[in-house]
């Protein structure tokens, strides 16, 4: 396995959805001069690389998820020019950035599928996944406009053919076989396609639905993963220093793949968050760790976690996000020391975070939006980012009707500017926890970590960190009520504190940690 980008021993990501960061041409429209212009802010808050969406040229049936070509930018974010400006100047700050890379479909206009839609055989044919003339239309399948009879199998929406990577088990004739030269040629495809944007100068891509390529794979994706080892030993060598994370969500496949990072998407087995309250916040089952009512499982959570590091240790880093640009932002209910000591926990964990633009401003979940670009439920999690009190929050001077989703109608919604001023706000909050991390090692994206304490349907969770000489302990209570625990160790002073306070009692085998409601707390070891 090759070694790991060096540079991501410090990473620390923020999201972009480019459509809704800040638009300086005034169609409505974020662009690529928007984040020229806000580098500054980014880096200001302490982070020092970027993961943006999708930003070529497409149709934008899924917010760009459907592209039309990989290589040219969609002239709404801008030109080449653009985004090679942007490269330059990230990098003379010493800042990441990773696009998004979608191997698994295509638009359904994209040249390939365009050739490959045609009656006639050609390069293109087997590209994608064609059933005979026969098959009847069942979900997942579709007709296409071209000449070709049979049907295409597609991924998430019909508009987005799924590119074929073949079936771990043939069952059909027109099935390909994992691994056989058509596969072969898809692959070669994608691996152009990686390599014209490492040669530019990007750093990387978050790869789409990276653990769905090879269809009716088995447990642990093993057609897939194969897939995935054939691309990255020659990316790798070419291109060392490229970093790659993968939606997969489950990092003990998707590291042995060959990715340097996988997001830890934490949901439990009813598609609610066991972390964070990233269900339909009016649906009062969800029963996340980090909610003030203080129904959720650290154990839940404490077992899987450790479970995947103990796995990927040394060979990967395990991501936590603060949300993404597909679940929803926290909803109102839930108060800014709530959202603090939820950041509190995910900057004190090991591995690489990731933070969704808005986020540092504690954005919320906007309600009843018309979707736009196939956002469905997605909507009111990409609304436009929140600068300042003037037009459009300071995010466009386009008219309020052509501005690609509405800005949050709350008269106090936070912003940016407001927040700079406020000592206790959530951005500053953002920042000192983002130097926290980067002055104590302990903390530090590689140090070691171990759970103290987590106890089924029991707060708080307590774990500890190790790193370049140092030690800590971390305690964070989410509920509203008082908690305690027994720890197999002494603590030290209190390095840094939130909320409600903590008070310590030495034991026999080693202390009882009591902490207030909705408290957090990291000691000295
Ligand atoms: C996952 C992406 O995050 C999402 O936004 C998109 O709609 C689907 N994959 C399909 O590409």
């Amino acid at each position: 396995m090759a070694s790991l980008p060096k540079w991501l021993e410090t990473a620390l990501f923020y999201e972009i959805y480019p459509q809704s960061f800040r638009d300086t041409n005034a169609d409505g429209i974020g662009d690529l001069p928007g984040i020229l212009e806000k580098l500054d802010y980014i880096q200001g808050l302490g982070f020092n690389a970027i993961w943006m969406n999708p930003c070529y040229l497409s149709p934008f049936g899924d917010a760009g998820y459907d592209v039309q070509d990989y290589q040219q930018i969609a002239p709404r974010y801008g030109t080449m020019a653009d985004m090679e400006k942007l490269i330059a100047e990230m990098h003379r700050r010493g800042m990441h950035l990773l696009l998004d890379l979608v191997p698994g479909h295509t638009s359904e206009e994209h040249e390939w599928f365009l050739k490959s839609s045609q009656k006639e055989p050609n390069e293109y044919s087997d590209r994608y996944i064609w059933t005979s003339p026969d098959t009847k239309q069942v979900f997942g399948l579709n007709k296409t406009r071209g000449t070709r009879e049979g049907l295409y199998h597609y991924n998430f929406y019909p508009i987005q053919p799924s590119l074929n990577y073949g079936f771990a088990k043939v069952t059909q004739p027109w099935q390909t076989p994992a691994g056989a030269p058509p596969v072969q040629k898809t692959i070669e495809g994608i691996k152009d396609i990686i390599r014209f944007w490492l040669n530019k100068g990007v750093d990387g891509f978050r790869v789409d639905m990276a653990f769905s390529l090879v269809k009716d794979d088995g447990p642990g994706r093993p057609e897939t993963v194969k897939v995935w080892q054939q691309i990255f030993p020659d990316i790798n060598c070419e291109f060392p220093e490229a970093a790659f994370v993968s939606e997969w969500g489950v990092p003990s496949e998707a590291i042995p793949a060959g990715f340097a990072m996988d997001f830890y998407l934490q949901m439990n087995a009813q598609g609610f968050s066991k972390l964070f309250d990233f269900g339909d916040p009016e649906d009062l089952d969800a029963t996340p760790f980090f909610d003030p009512r203080g129904n959720g499982d650290p154990k839940a959570f404490a077992d899987e976690y450790t479970d995947f590091l103990a796995k990927t240790k040394g060979k990967g880093y395990i991501c936590l996000i603060t949300g993404n640009h597909d679940i929803f932002r926290r909803p109102k209910s839930i108060s800014d020391l709530d959202i603090k000591l939820s950041y509190a926990f995910i900057y004190t964990m090991p591995g690489i975070p990731f933070l969704y633009y808005g986020d540092e401003i504690g954005m919320r979940q906007q309600n009843d939006l018309y979707p736009v670009e196939g956002s469905m439920f997605r909507t009111g999690a990409r609304t436009p980012m929140q600068w300042d009190t003037g037009k459009n929050a300071g995010f466009s001077t386009a008219d309020v009707d052509d501005l690609y989703l509405p800005i949050d109608p709350d008269e106090n919604r936070p912003n940016v500017a407001q927040e700079e001023q406020e000592p206790d706000s959530i951005l500053n909050f953002i920042k000192s926890i983002l130097a926290l991390r980067k002055e104590n090692p302990a903390l530090g994206n590689t140090a070691d970590f171990r759970v103290l304490f987590a106890q089924e349907n029991t707060y708080p969770l307590v774990y500890g960190r190790e790193g370049g000489g140092q030690k800590l302990i971390v305690a964070v209570n989410p509920a509203a009520r008082a908690c305690e625990a027994e720890l197999p160790c002494a603590v030290g002073d209190v390095l840094y504190a939130l909320g409600g306070a903590a008070a310590v009692i030495p034991s026999a085998s080693g202390c009882t940690l009591k902490m207030e409601g909705e408290s957090f707390v990291i000691f000295l070891a």
